[in-house]
């Protein structure tokens, strides 16, 4: 079958980075194209030199057996090549069809947007890419996480695309919209003969969706495999160039210490009810449950993000009521949201800033601070966490997504918390990463401080906690500990 896309000797440097070294992929109609590799392998990078948004140094491309190189991303996407990444802006005020239509609004006869055809042709859309009714008019920054990606996808997928790329499409999906998005890929490329490559860290979705799948690393190809080659193993030991040490946590008794932190009877309208726990110092705390289920919602709470409207938050038997995000701060809990792009990083602020912007704000009079105060915290955190920066006074949108969420992280950390509520703490970041993560956090708890995490990866919060609090509806359910922390249990107690 003639290719739809041919990438041959690619290169690509920012300032003495590297990002890519004569990079070569391949990809046929109706076919799926795995792309994996570690933070900062070049993934992102790619995506965007195919699709407009990035010149490159060297190296050719040719686009259905005619040579292509896109001066800019509407240029690539007339020709039929679009893409979904990690960092596409939402308008959250405007309605879920504005945000599909964005740029090329469908005008009226008077030359205003003619929003009855577009919210029409919304619902016609959705109906067809996702087999789901939806109301158009809803703004967007009022649906969930996953509902503005889902919407983002639409828009792609309008946009009469041959090639769709799609870089990280699930990080903020659930497992039943994960298999729905699946369904809708799979559907569209029998279908509609659409081709795709897709930008994943989850070694199983990328095993179950591709037919093919390429390994980046440190910009390189450095490998390709068929689909009868799949296996976890295989691609992480080509991924991280090493093989992983995948440490579970020795889940300690620490009943007996005292407590950090108390949720009592805590409740908040249209999310959770009644919910009650407490944590213990030096304890590795999870909660799990669906998307939906009030887990990034309780866990939001605890820093006040918004307070619960019912019950208290104690810490260290300090009765706070009403929990605000500043009294949280003073009462040294630390916190990692779960979206990073609109709750996580400052765009307009150096890496830097970024990554030092609490410890330093907590510990000198603002004015008194100088810049390199900032770059000693941003480079020990760095070496800390293995971040990949070549300059901490660049701006943190260049950085690679993985290593942003790194440096989301390490501000936190640079806190030195005793308590550090986590949601979300590894999306986006590789299994390398991931890993080495995972350390931080053991060795963390080791010295004494209390984590408290929430994950949509069930397997994660198996390796990392010693008790998990399981979330269904709004309601806790029921807290797992020793032997009933199992995958079984998880699943039943959160879909039951
Ligand atoms: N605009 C930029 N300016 C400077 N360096 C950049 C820029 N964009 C990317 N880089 C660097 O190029 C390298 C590759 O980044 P890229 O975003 O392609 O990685 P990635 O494989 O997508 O990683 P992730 O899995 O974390 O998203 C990184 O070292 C990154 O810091
Ligand atoms: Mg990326």
């Amino acid at each position: 079958m003639q290719s739809l896309l041919s990438v041959q000797n690619i290169s690509k440097h920012f300032g003495n980075i590297h990002a890519l070294r004569n990079v070569s992929l391949d990809i046929s109609p109706k076919e799926i194209i795995g792309l994996a590799g570690e933070n900062g392998a070049g993934k992102s990078t790619l995506v965007r030199i195919i699709c407009g948004a990035l010149s490159y140094d060297s190296g050719e491309m040719s686009y259905q057996g005619k040579p292509y190189k896109p001066h800019d991303v509407s240029n690539a996407e007339s020709l039929g090549i679009s893409v979904f990444h990690q960092e596409i802006p939402i308008c959250p005020h405007l309605s879920i069809a504005a945000n599909v239509f964005l740029g090329p609004m469908i005008p009226s006869q008077r030359g205003r947007p003619d929003w009855k055809l577009m919210n029409n042709r919304c619902i016609e859309l959705y109906r067809k890419f996702l087999d789901e009714d939806i109301d158009p008019t809803v703004p967007i920054g009022e649906c969930s996480a996953a509902e503005q990606q889902l919407a983002l996808l639409v828009r792609v997928l309008s946009r009469n695309a041959k090639l769709v790329i799609l870089d990280e499409p699930t990080t903020a999906l659930s497992a039943p919209e994960v298999e729905r998005l699946f369904d809708s890929i799979r559907r569209l490329k029998d279908e509609q003969g659409i081709g795709f490559i897709f930008v994943s860290h989850l070694l199983d979705e990328l095993m179950e969706l591709s037919d093919e799948i390429f390994v980046l690393r440190d910009g390189e190809n450095v490998g390709h495999l068929y689909k009868a080659e799949f296996s976890a193993k295989e691609l992480s030991r080509l991924i991280a160039g090493r093989s992983i040490d995948e440490r579970h946590r020795i889940a300690k008794d620490i009943s007996d210490a005292e407590i950090a932190l108390e949720a009592k009877s805590i409740s908040l309208s249209k999310s959770y009810e009644d919910i009650s726990f407490s944590v213990h110092k030096g304890e590795v705390f999870g909660i799990a449950g669906l998307q939906g289920s009030g887990r990034s919602e309780v866990i939001s709470s605890l820093f006040g993000l918004p307070p619960p409207d019912k019950g208290s938050v104690v810490i260290r038997g300090n009765d706070f009521g009403r929990i605000t995000i500043s009294r949280a701060i003073a009462a040294g809990v630390g916190y990692l949201p779960e979206d990073r792009k609109t709750k996580g990083i400052f765009p307009d602020l150096n890496i830097a800033k970024n990554i030092g912007i609490v410890s330093i704000s907590q510990s000198k009079d603002l004015t008194g601070y100088n810049e390199e105060d900032y770059i000693k915290v941003a480079n020990n955190m760095a070496t800390k966490l293995s971040i990949k920066i070549s300059n901490p006074r660049d701006y943190i949108s260049a950085l690679s997504g993985g290593n942003q969420q790194k440096a989301m992280l390490a501000r936190w950390l640079a806190l030195s918390p005793s308590i550090l509520v986590l949601n979300e703490p590894t999306r986006g970041v590789d299994i390398a990463a991931k890993a080495e993560i995972a350390k931080i956090i053991f060795d963390m708890a080791g010295a004494g401080c209390t984590i408290i995490m929430a994950s949509s990866e069930m397997e994660e919060l198996l390796i990392m906690c010693d008790r998990i609090l399981v979330m269904n509806r709004g309601r806790a359910k029921i807290i797992l500990e020793k032997e009933s922390l199992t995958k079984e249990n998880l699943f039943f107690y959160a879909m039951s």
